[in-house]
C-alpha cells in the first residue's frame, strides 16, 4: 500500500512548506533563536518535490542544503519576513505545511548599535508577539486548500493539539512525541501522531525524518 501511494503523481499540485527556526534581532550581532534544525520541514519538501508536485519552501535559518533542484527556496530571517513571504506563496496552493519553529515574541524595538555592558548590572528586553503564520493562513484558507500545523506539547499532549488545530483553522496537526528518544530538534529521527479536524488519528514509530515526511504526505494527500 506504501509503494503504491508513494508512487502517485502530485504533478501540477502546488505546495508551501515551512521550515527552520526564526531569529529575532535584537542589535545587529544578537537575537533571539530556537534549536530547529529544519531537517523535518527540508524532508517534507524534498518528499513533496519527489512526487512531482511544484514546492516552494520558505526556510529560516539553517545549515541545510536541499537535495531536489526542483524546490525553490526562499530564506528568511524573521517570523514577519517568513508571514510576508508565506502570505504571497500560500494564495496558490493547494497544501501548506507549516514544520517552522516560528519565535512567538520579537524585541519590541531592535538597537541600531551593540547593545554594551558596561555600567549596567543587568538588562530587561521588552518582547512583543509575533504574528501567527498558521492563524493567518487558516483565515485566509481557500476551498479545497489543505493545511497542516506542526505541535510539540509537554503535557496534555493531543488535547492541546486539538485546540490549536481549531483555534488556527487547520486540516491536520503533526503531534511530536517529546517522550521518545528518538524524537526531537535536532535529531535525525521521529516519532509522529498526526490528527484531522475530522477526528482521524494516526500514530507511527519512530522512522527517519524522510520516512515520517513520506507518512505526512501520504495522509495529507489521501483521498477520502
Ligand atoms: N506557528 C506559526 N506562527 C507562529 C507560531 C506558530 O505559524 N507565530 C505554527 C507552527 O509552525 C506550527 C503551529 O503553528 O505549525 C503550532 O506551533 P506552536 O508553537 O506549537 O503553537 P503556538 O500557537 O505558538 O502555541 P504555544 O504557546 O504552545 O507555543
Ligand atoms: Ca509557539
Amino acid at each position: 500500500e506504501r509503494y503504491f501511494s508513494s508512487c502517485q503523481s502530485l504533478k501540477g499540485q502546488r505546495v508551501l512548506v515551512t521550515a527552520g527556526p526564526t531569529y529575532e534581532n535584537i542589535d545587529p550581532v544578537r537575537f533571539i533563536g530556537n534549536y530547529s534544525s529544519g531537517k523535518m520541514g527540508f524532508a517534507i519538501a524534498e518528499e513533496f518535490a519527489s512526487r512531482g508536485a511544484e514546492v516552494t519552501l520558505v526556510a529560516g535559518p539553517v545549515s541545510l542544503s536541499l537535495k531536489d533542484d526542483n524546490v525553490r527556496r526562499i530564506d528568511v530571517t524573521s517570523a514577519r519576513e517568513m508571514c510576508d513571504a508565506c502570505k504571497k506563496v500560500a494564495k496558490d496552493a493547494d497544501y501548506v505545511v507549516l514544520a517552522a519553529a516560528v519565535a512567538d515574541y520579537a524585541p519590541e524595538t531592535v538597537a541600531e548599535k551593540k547593545i554594551k555592558r558596561e555600567g549596567t548590572d543587568g538588562m530587561i528586553l521588552r518582547l512583543v508577539k509575533n504574528p501567527d503564520i498558521a492563524a493567518t493562513l487558516g483565515e485566509a484558507k481557500h476551498e479545497g486548500q489543505v493545511l497542516v500545523g506542526f505541535a510539540l506539547e509537554t503535557d496534555h499532549e493531543e488535547e492541546n493539539a486539538i485546540g490549536k488545530l481549531r483555534r488556527k483553522n487547520l486540516d491536520w496537526i503533526v503531534l511530536n512525541s517529546l517522550r521518545d528518544p528518538g524524537a526531537g530538534f535536532m535529531k535525525d529521527t521521529n516519532k509522529v501522531t498526526i490528527l484531522s479536524s475530522s477526528g482521524e488519528r494516526i500514530s507511527f514509530g519512530t522512522k527517519s525524518k524522510r520516512e515520517v515526511a513520506a507518512d505526512i504526505v501520504d495522509t495529507i494527500t489521501a483521498k477520502s
